[in-house]
């Protein structure tokens, strides 16, 4: 029987609460398709700040290393939130993480189904079909890591901040050609976001993208938008993009805003690639929930488990090549949605149920 190896890092918040129905969901799935799981639990955020004085402890990473896949939870809450932003649970974990195992590609699936689409904040006529657009967002590069980046006082006592935008060549085709995969088995269209018209990485970025599609698969439809166009573009109708590849902190920036259009944060979820095979020559990721720990209802058993079950869909489909395994948990949580069944956060006033209940639907629907 084949056995899953991987590290769960449930987090701060609602995260163990919702990594648990996770776990119980792919358990169950694998008795109904013969597969086992072998994880780990590690401390990773507030709670590696607590216990071993750093919100990525040495020890969570080593566990990572030696596994084929990363199950997420969320990291931060009000305990951690008068750290200095360095130290902060979000960015000290997720930053470090993301660099030590060059998980450069974040696929964020803007998902809205037709049963929810009362949830989103655009207009009925524009969402009635549901919402159905995939972010590619480079995840390693950019203004996020580029050097220098330092806060010095000037001769004259004034303060001056240097953050570096820095991009390669290289860092965009690789990411470009993911992109490329993914459009390819949805509808074939990429648009590329940039700010080619003020910046000099956005114009490296078109060229590259240009080539990237032109070398390896010329049939894809490429178009090109600047950031600010986009921003307008995807809240007047998100149904125009089928793929959105953009660099590291348009692609923050955006997937926040297609999460919001497409209603709840608990429904999303993400993976985030690495360069790095695993010992199932498929690529190493993280996946995780997109919402966040939401410190207001942790602990209470209320927390929405879709997105966390949804991560650890595409953790089957991805890291472990499980595509009709992966689709059947998609099903489950679509049926469980079609049947009716509401966490809190969907309700929109309506009846509700709980984490457990909502999990054991999602599980008896799994075939
Ligand atoms: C995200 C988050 C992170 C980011 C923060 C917490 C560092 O906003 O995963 O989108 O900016 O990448
Ligand atoms: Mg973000």
């Amino acid at each position: 029987m084949k056995t899953l190896r991987f590290t769960t890092l449930p987090g701060d918040g609602i995260g163990p609460e919702v990594m648990d129905i996770a776990l119980e969901v792919l358990k169950k799935l694998g008795t109904l398709h013969g597969f086992s799981i072998e994880t780990s639990n590690h401390d990773v955020g507030g709670i590696g700040i607590d216990n071993h004085g750093q919100a990525l402890p040495e020890s969570t990473l080593a566990a990572c290393r030696e596994v084929d896949a990363i199950l997420f939870g969320s990291v931060g809450g009000p305990k951690w939130e008068n750290l200095p932003p360095k130290e902060q649970p979000e960015r000290a974990a997720l930053l470090p993480i993301r660099k030590a195992f060059e998980l450069f590609a974040n696929l964020r699936p803007g998902n809205l189904y037709p049963e929810l689409s009362d949830l989103s904040p655009l207009r009925p006529d524009t969402v009635a079909n549901g919402i159905d657009t995939l972010c590619v967002r480079e995840l390693t590069g950019g203004i996020y890591f580029g050097q220098p980046k330092e806060t010095k006082t000037l001769e004259n006592g004034e303060k001056q901040a240097i953050d570096t935008m820095v991009y390669r060549t290289s860092e965009i085709e690789r990411i470009t050609e993911l992109a490329i995969t993914a459009a390819t088995l949805r509808e074939g269209r990429i648009c590329s976001v940039d700010k080619a018209n003020v910046l000099e990485t956005s114009v490296l970025w078109r060229d590259t993208v240009i080539n990237c599609v032109q070398k390896h698969n010329p049939d894809i439809e490429l178009s090109h938008m600047y950031v600010d166009n986009a921003a307008m573009q995807l809240v007047r109708d998100p149904n125009q993009f089928d793929v959105l590849l953009t660099e590291n902190m348009f692609g923050d920036i955006l997937s926040d805003e297609l999460a919001v259009i497409c209603g709840s944060l608990g429904m999303l979820a993400s993976a985030s690639l690495g360069t790095q095979k695993n010992s199932l020559n498929l690529p190493f990721g993280l996946y995780e929930p997109a919402g966040g720990t939401a410190p207001d209802i942790a602990g209470k058993g209320l927390a929405n488990p879709c997105a966390q079950v949804l991560s650890a869909a595409l953790m089957l489909r991805y890291s472990f090549g499980l595509e009709k395994e992966a689709n059947s948990v998609e099903n489950a949580v679509k049926e469980t949605i079609r049947s009716g069944l509401r966490t809190g956060d969907i309700a929109q006033g309506a009846d509700s149920v709980g984490t457990a209940e909502m999990g054991q639907a999602i599980i008896d629907r799994l075939k």
